[in-house]
């Protein structure tokens, strides 16, 4: 009985030392630190229970191998009361750490918050990513600019970007910046964040959508704000849209249909055919 005591007291101490160290999880965006850094601490709660029950149960196996007739242990009052404590100090841990994440508006963002401040402030990046079978086009209402399926990010800047579909489910998801969120038809769901580190994110369609869901990626390049202000002003001055490349992956696409959203088109925009405007921009 001591010894299974011994070994719940090293397992609450594990706890409180995870509990005070801060894991220093990579963080390309406030989204992915929080799920990152949640990640780790659930990992160092999981790890001495694991080991906890694993030496529990080799040390029973061992011990009783030889004996055909174990007696159980009853009635051990401080035995469960242990046990009862320990479960429910980690359950609270789990669920209080996990809620401080969830709550998040970087992580679950509610569009009618009660919170007036919790939408885009006047400095804030808004960009709509709609989905289509089978493509993105990205808009960023503010400016006027359509970008096709790259989006291009100011580093350290909040951003809203509001995720909808135009025929069937899709689904927004960039790993690396920890950002996920379904695309609806009729419906806008909002992501916030603020990218922290600058580079170049592969972004996927996560909902099986047709024949060429696979094909559905996207591109969110995060750079510093006087080069996003300056892609901006580029693609202001191309017309916004020249990404006929990207949209005619599909095969079903009218480039007409598309640009005609924006409603800032000039019909001149021969000169990126094939090369997303984001690129050309950032090449020079
Ligand atoms: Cu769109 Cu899968």
């Amino acid at each position: 009985m001591k010894r299974t005591r011994y070994a719940l007291v090293a397992l609450l101490s594990a706890v409180t030392l995870a509990l005070a160290v801060e894991p220093a999880a990579a963080q390309t965006s406030t989204s992915s630190g929080l799920i990152n850094e949640l990640n780790l601490k659930l990992l160092y709660v999981a790890i001495p229970i694991t080991l906890l029950v694993e030496v529990i149960l080799i040390y029973t196996v061992l011990k009783f191998r030889n004996n055909p007739d174990p007696k159980p242990t009853k009635e051990n009052r401080r035995l469960e009361i242990t046990w009862t404590i320990a479960t429910a100090i980690i359950l609270l841990f789990v669920g209080v750490a996990s809620y401080g994440v969830l709550a998040d508006p970087a992580v679950t963002y509610m569009e009618d918050s009660q919170d007036q401040e919790a939408g885009p402030g006047p400095n804030d990046v808004v960009v709509n990513a709609e989905a289509f079978q089978w493509g993105w086009e990205m808009t960023y209402p503010r400016e006027n600019v359509t970008s096709g399926a790259t989006i291009v990010l100011p580093q350290g800047q909040d951003v809203y970007i509001q995720v909808t579909s135009r025929d069937v489910i899709h689904a927004f998801h960039v790993p690396d910046l920890g950002l996920k969120m379904d695309a609806i038809p009729g419906e806008q769901n909002t992501i916030m964040t603020t990218p922290l580190e600058t580079g170049e994110y592969q972004g996927y369609c996560a909902e099986y959508c047709g024949v060429s869901h696979s094909q559905m990626y996207f591109t969110v390049e995060v750079v510093p704000q006087d080069q996003y202000q300056q892609w901006l002003q580029e693609q202001r001055n191309s017309g916004g849209d020249g990404d006929g490349g990207n949209q005619s992956a599909g095969g079903n696409q009218s480039a007409g249909g598309n640009q005609s959203a924006d409603g800032n088109q000039s019909g001149g925009n021969s000169s990126a055919v094939n090369v997303p405007p984001a690129l050309v921009a950032l090449g020079n």
